[in-house]
């Protein structure tokens, strides 16, 4: 039997590419998912992301799987062939009156960055929720100053939509944020899809 004390986080599957692979969070992950969420230098200098406490993480993954709101880590980023965790990724439904998912990604080793790891793993999630979803466009937002970032849709086919303006407080003070999305035809090749 399950201990009450601790919240069970319901399993899914796994996601394999070349050198990623996408697995959901695990119990064992707590601490670490803890310490990366609340580290400024791990998620940082582009966005924002906490945890109020740790029964506050645990909770978020364990209501995580019915909540398309929520912000939760939804995989964990591990580099084959040793399953190292080099970071997360995440969706959500970004607009409550609309349909479509967003997708958010960090890679909290700061030395694993710049290896094209990050565009597999969103490559993966991607197919994952075209290939599990109805939905007909996956979405994105970023720190407009956010080079790594912007990069790494761009060369998804991520295509930009526009710009909120100061729509971002972070580290004192209020950032523009770019808004990217890419259509199912537009994953899939198929224009008539
Ligand atoms: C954003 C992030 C996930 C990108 O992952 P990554 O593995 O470093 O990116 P990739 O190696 O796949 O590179 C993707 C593209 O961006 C470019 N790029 C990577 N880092 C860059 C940087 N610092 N400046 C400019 N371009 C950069 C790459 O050259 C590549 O483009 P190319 O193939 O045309 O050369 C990673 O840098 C990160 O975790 N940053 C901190 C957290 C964050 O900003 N998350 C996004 C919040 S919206």
């Amino acid at each position: 039997m399950a201990d009450p004390a601790h919240l069970p986080i319901p399993r899914r599957g796994t996601l394999e590419g070349p050198r990623i692979r996408l697995r959901p969070p695990e119990p064992g992950d707590l601490s670490l998912l803890f310490r990366w969420l609340n580290d400024p230098e791990a998620i940082a200098p582009w966005d924002r992301f906490e945890v109020e406490s740790y029964r506050a993480l645990e909770e978020a993954l364990h209501h995580a799987p019915e909540d398309d709101l929520s912000l939760a880590p939804r995989f964990l980023m591990l580099r084959k062939p040793e399953d190292v965790p080099i970071g997360v990724v995440g969706y959500f439904s970004s607009y409550r009156a609309l349909d479509t998912m967003d997708v958010w990604y960090a890679i909290t080793l700061r030395d694993q960055r710049g290896q094209g790891l990050g565009s597999e793993a969103v490559e993966l999630l991607v197919d994952y929720l075209f290939s599990h979803r109805m939905l007909e466009r996956v979405g994105a937002t970023t720190d407009v100053e956010n080079p790594a970032s912007v990069r790494l849709l761009e060369k998804l086919g991520f295509r930009r939509e526009g710009t909120l303006r100061r729509a971002l407080f972070h580290h004192g003070t209020w950032h523009d944020v770019a808004v990217f999305g890419r259509t199912r035809s537009e994953w899939s090749g198929d224009p008539g899809h």
